[in-house]
């Protein structure tokens, strides 16, 4: 986890609310970021895609864990933001803990 960030409560969705691989948009800490949940595992991402801006709330999250951009195709971890290929781009994660179904992710200062 980044040292500078705080944690911050998401309001909006428990864990079991989340659709397995689906990806949502919602506020955080005074932001807007996006969800998604593989398993028990919840992830924590920016909401625009790296490349050029297209929201990835209207992408989806493949079996290997990338959330895809519908505009161009790239693929992100959603674990570590690494683009699929060498395209440069990196998506922005943040770490996420669950406690009693509540979601927390934090965020940079
Ligand atoms: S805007 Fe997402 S791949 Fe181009």
């Amino acid at each position: 986890m980044n040292p500078d960030a705080t944690w911050h409560p998401v309001e909006s969705h428990a864990s079991s609310n989340l659709r397995d691989r689906a990806v949502v948009e919602t506020a955080c800490g005074g932001r807007t970021i996006c969800l998604t949940r593989i398993g028990d595992a919840v992830h924590a991402f920016q909401p625009y895609c790296p490349h050029a801006g297209v929201p990835l709330c209207t992408g989806w999250v493949d079996s290997a864990g990338q959330v895809v951009c519908p505009a161009h195709g790239y693929k992100f971890s959603v674990r570590n933001g690494l683009c699929r290929g060498d395209t440069g781009y990196r998506l922005k994660t943040f770490a996420v803990r669950v406690e009693d179904d509540r979601i927390f992710v934090a965020l940079p200062t």
